[in-house]
């Protein structure tokens, strides 16, 4: 499916002042996200040891000079991360400026973090100039995954750490299918699978990508009311395919009333959400950009965790 990255960036700054509101998934995600932040950065000792017999170190040997937020939205993680990180220079980046203002009030006069407004597909930033990149819930709105990690790789110290998430294609599974029914239109977007996105970063070079899934319900009283929530929170149809137009009244029923077809018995409508969690380590500068013995491992985030929580304070 194609994007329309205009359309992408409009729907993200109209929605940009109510987002905080109904960005309750992307806030989880967030959460989960930062957790593995701090596992990787202080590993337990079963993990570490573990990755050292796998050749990888600890990744933090110092705190990271400087991090990159991609796709930051308005700026909550890039705040969680320069509190985390008080000597690091933290970047927060997005393509729609009405975002980024928001990310700009909250850094505040005391300017924690700085932002830049630019497209993720073209990094404002020197070469190997980051230690860490973090994205939580944008890389599924770019195209051109294998252009984004050769970008991520270029402005990546060696060693430095991607870590990131986006939806895998369970994602809306039943508004998918609900529009499948009522016409031929690309309604929903179309996401891409774990295995591919691992081999995007293999290919551009990544060490060792661990990916995993976490799946979430939301519920809705009706699919209006999930449709209304995805274009709250900027999320709308960007497919250049696209149906244009206003939506046939009878095409509209014929998908509500398969939509219908998922109500629970406790009277909703669940929206499923597979969202991928996935991290890697940048190479050498010399390493070349296809790795044909490279391994693609997958690790519980419930498992991580647990560990996490099991860690003496
Ligand atoms: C769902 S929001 C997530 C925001 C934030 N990371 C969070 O967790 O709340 C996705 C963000 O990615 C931004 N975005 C999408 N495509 C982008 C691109 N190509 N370059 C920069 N930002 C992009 C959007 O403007 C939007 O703010």
């Amino acid at each position: 499916m194609r994007l329309d990255i205009e359309r992408v960036r409009r729907a993200f700054g109209r929605a940009a002042s109510g987002y905080e509101a109904v960005a309750v998934l992307q806030h989880e995600v967030e959460t989960l996200l930062l957790e593995r932040l701090e596992i990787l950065a202080t590993p337990p000792a079963q993990l570490l040891s573990e990755a050292r017999a796998r050749g990888i170190e600890p990744p933090f040997k110092a705190s990271p000079q400087c991090i990159l937020d991609v796709g930051c939205g308005t700026g909550r993680a890039a705040a969680a991360l320069r509190k985390r990180y008080p000597k690091a220079d933290v970047l927060a980046l997005d393509m729609a400026l009405p975002m980024l203002q928001l990310a700009r009030r909250r850094a505040g006069w005391w300017k924690p973090f700085r932002t830049l407004c630019a497209d993720a597909r073209a990094l404002p930033v020197a070469d190997q100039s980051v230690d860490l990149i973090y994205s939580n819930l944008c890389l599924q709105w770019i195209e051109d995954l294998p252009g984004v990690f050769n970008e991520f790789r270029r402005v990546l110290r060696p060693g430095g750490w991607l870590l990131f998430t986006s939806f895998g294609p369970d994602t809306l599974s039943e508004l998918r299918q609900s529009w499948a029914a009522a016409d031929e239109g690309a309604h929903v977007n179309v996401f891409l699978d774990m295995h591919d996105v691992g081999d995007a970063m293999l290919a551009a070079g990544f060490r060792d990508p661990m990916l995993d899934v976490e799946r979430y319900t939301l519920t809705y009283r009706d699919a209006r009311q999930l449709m209304r929530e995805l274009k709250a929170i900027g999320a709308g149809n960007a497919a250049t395919e696209r149906p244009r137009g206003l939506t046939g009244k009878s095409r509209l029923q014929r998908m509500l009333a398969r939509y219908e077809g998922f109500r629970t018995a406790e009277g909703l409508l669940p929206a499923s959400y597979e969202v991928i969690f996935a991290q890697a380590q940048a190479p050498e500068s010399s390493q070349p950009r296809r790795d044909g013995d490279g391994e693609i491992a997958s690790v519980s985030v419930a498992a991580l965790r647990a560990q996490l929580r099991r860690r003496p304070q």
